[in-house]
């Protein structure tokens, strides 16, 4: 729980707690077709990633302005920061909003607001990821990248989201192309519920530099001797996984097997407030259902922090690096 990590897969719209979402629909006016948090709680039980984005992208409706948009990230980052998360790398999902009328400088500066200041309130340093609709178009995502640009000082890297199965990485070559030549790094989930060939595309089309779930590069053990050679980290999320039923219990998750083949794990939440958990609760799980021991978890911690974006910041890194290796297991 309060081993020192970074959180690298972490959907901040995932973050949004019934109870939030209830004060912020009384605030802004907007109706749930739930009467109360634990009627809303009760529906959080899904068959596979789109029944849970259903319910994601609905509750979505709630946040409007930038206060709703900050207090969203100040919510998260208390949290986050109770359970050892040191940097964050927080994905949002633009086209989420924009389609329902909020302007996308609202959401950038609302979530940027609060994470201008996230190091001295919570003692978290954070950069921003945004991500595209997979199952919209790449018109839309070029679109949705264009209206970033007054914005994209706040941005570090995109990512490819949403509905992933008919919707490969290839479809956003454009979109990739473009974010490099604007200095963007690059991230995308494939292999959640896509074949392992989408991760193939991830990285040899859209040059991704880590890949987010990839757990079913356990498929293809070429590709895993590939991610393993090049050392590509994985942003693992162990209950996330549970819960969409990519694993049928946390004890048959292949984390243990992946770590023991060389793979670049990190441990995430994906969408805490959905999946029951933020990152330390998925590594207290994690270590618990799988009998990871000390220093495999030592390792995940390690692995979250070589495979942030800190390259500007080498020195940050170490500093949290060091604290890793300095951490006492009670
Ligand atoms: N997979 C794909 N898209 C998502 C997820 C996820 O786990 N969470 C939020 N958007
Ligand atoms: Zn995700």
């Amino acid at each position: 729980m309060h081993l020192p990590k970074a959180e690298l897969h972490l959907h901040i719209e995932g973050t949004l707690e019934p109870e939030l979402a209830f004060a912020l629909a009384e605030r802004n006016g907007v109706a749930l077709p739930y009467a109360t948090t634990d009627e809303l709680r009760a529906a959080y039980r899904f068959d596979d990633l789109q029944s849970f984005l259903d319910l994601y992208y609905a509750l979505m409706a709630v946040l409007r302005t930038e206060e709703d948009f900050a207090e969203l990230v100040d919510a998260y980052l208390a949290r986050a920061a109770a359970q050892g998360v040191r940097h964050a790398e927080i994905f949002f999902d633009p086209q989420a909003h924009t389609a329902r009328g909020v302007p996308i400088g609202t959401v950038i500066e609302g979530l940027g607001r609060a994470l201008e200041r996230s190091e001295e309130t919570h003692g978290v340093s954070t950069q921003l990821i945004m991500c595209f609709l997979r199952d919209l178009s790449a018109e839309s995502a070029l679109g949705t990248l264009d209206a970033a640009k007054p914005y994209l000082h706040r941005i570090s890297a995109i990512g490819l989201d949403s509905a992933e199965v008919g919707h490969p990485p290839a479809k956003f070559r454009e979109v990739y192309e473009a974010a490099t030549a604007l200095g963007l790094r690059k991230v995308a989930h494939a292999g959640e519920e896509g074949p392992p060939e989408y991760i193939r595309e991830a990285l040899d089309v859209l040059g991704v530099e880590r890949v987010d779930h990839g757990l079913r590069c356990l498929e293809d053990p070429e590709l895993v001797e590939r991610l393993v050679a090049d050392r590509v980290p994985l942003t693992l999320c162990p209950l996330s996984n549970v819960r969409l039923r990519t694993v049928d219990t946390l004890a048959d998750h292949p984390l243990p097997a992946m770590l023991a083949a060389g793979l670049h794990c990190t441990v995430n939440s994906d969408d805490p407030a959905y999946f029951g958990g933020y990152a330390g609760d998925n590594f207290d799980a994690v270590r618990d259902a799988l009998a990871l021991d000390p220093e495999q978890l030592r390792t995940l911690a390690r692995n979250s922090f070589e495979a942030a974006f800190l390259d500007h910041d080498e020195e940050r890194r170490a500093r949290y690096l060091s604290e890793v290796e300095a951490y006492a297991f009670d």
